[in-house]
């Protein structure tokens, strides 16, 4: 990425649909960027004119990408503040603001990942942090999330984030090395991976694991459920919400809103005719997802599980 600033700018990757996102959002004014990350978006739709708001949960990247966007700030173009997307209110210079286009891109930055100290990795003597808000914020760690969790809600987490089989088995031997020793680096989780899952988990294991902490930890499909219809009160009529995710469960998420969002009629789906007189609150703009073709993965392998949709609320 040309010009990139600061320490982030070795873990630059391309954006991930990034000639799309600027498509479908060419005739947008003002956007909102939920999720502004290395600023990658930002930049692309910067590029192209009009103007950027943004928000992150991790302040480092809001001030990496605020060094990387200043340009634009000074010309009074871009914004951008830490904050949960989920909870714009409490932005306050974001209350009440309506927009032409939200993107939201979601899950890690590249950076995150990349930063051993953010426990988000299962390189080896990594503390186990993966708070979103970083090492700083008030919020429970992962360390904190294993050591609470119920054997039960430890279970549900491996099985609906991590889409793992023997989540029980898992979840048990967590508990029960736990009660001997607490968890405290990437070590012991891989410990306990292993000894409940079998010598021969490799690594695609231990990062589908490692993300089922993550999100748990971030309470993140939680995050996307509030804010999916808040956000889509922000659009503008006419307005574009784009979003990109990487998990299945968050894509199920979005889904099924932009699906909701888009009929007509909110009659209860037995009932014999229509009553509610409805109208729908907006349209699909794409009927399937956009999925990354062989480029976009070789520009950027994060895309290999990325997800594209795109909704616009009525005009
Ligand atoms: C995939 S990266 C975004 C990359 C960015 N689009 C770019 O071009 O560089 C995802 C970012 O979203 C942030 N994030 C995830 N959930 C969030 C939430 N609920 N509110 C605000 N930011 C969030 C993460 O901290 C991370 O920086």
């Amino acid at each position: 990425m040309p010009g990139a600033e600061g320490t982030w700018a070795t873990s630059y990757h391309a954006p991930v649909f990034v000639d799309e996102v600027v498509r479908v959002l060419a005739g947008a004014r003002r956007v909102l960027d939920g999720t502004l990350g290395g600023g990658g978006h930002a930049a692309a739709l910067l590029a192209r004119g009009g103007s950027v708001d943004a928000v992150d949960r991790d302040p480092d990247a809001v001030a990496s990408a605020s060094a990387r966007l200043a340009g634009a700030a000074a010309a009074g173009r871009f914004r951008a503040y830490a904050g949960n997307f989920a909870q714009l209110d409490a932005v306050a210079p974001l209350r009440d603001i309506h927009y032409d286009g939200v993107l939201l891109d979601l899950g890690l930055s590249s950076h995150q990942i990349d930063a051993t100290d953010r426990g988000f990795s299962f390189r080896p003597g990594a503390r186990l942090d993966m708070r979103m808000e970083g090492p700083g914020s008030p919020q429970r760690d992962a360390t904190e999330w294993l050591a609470d969790a119920t054997e039960t809600e430890l279970a549900d987490a491996f099985r609906s984030y991590g889409d793992e089989p023997r989540s029980a088995r898992l979840a048990r031997e967590v508990v029960r090395r736990r009660a001997r020793e607490p968890f405290t680096t990437s070590d012991d989780l891989v410990r306990a991976i292993r000894g409940a899952l079998g010598a021969r988990t490799g690594p695609g294991d231990f990062a589908r694991l490692f993300q089922a902490v993550r999100i748990a930890v971030n309470d993140e499909l939680g995050a996307l459920a509030t804010a999916l219809p808040e956000l889509r009160d922000r659009l503008h009529p006419g307005g574009h919400f784009v979003v990109i995710s990487y998990h299945s469960g968050e894509d199920r998420l979005v889904k099924d809103a932009f699906r909701e969002w888009s009929r007509s009629c909110t009659c209860p789906p037995r009932q014999p005719r229509c009553t509610c007189g409805g109208r729908a609150l907006g349209a699909l703009e794409h009927r399937r997802p956009l999925v990354p073709g062989p480029d976009e993965v070789l520009r950027n392998p994060r895309a290999r599980s990325a997800k594209l949709r795109t909704w616009r609320r009525a005009a």
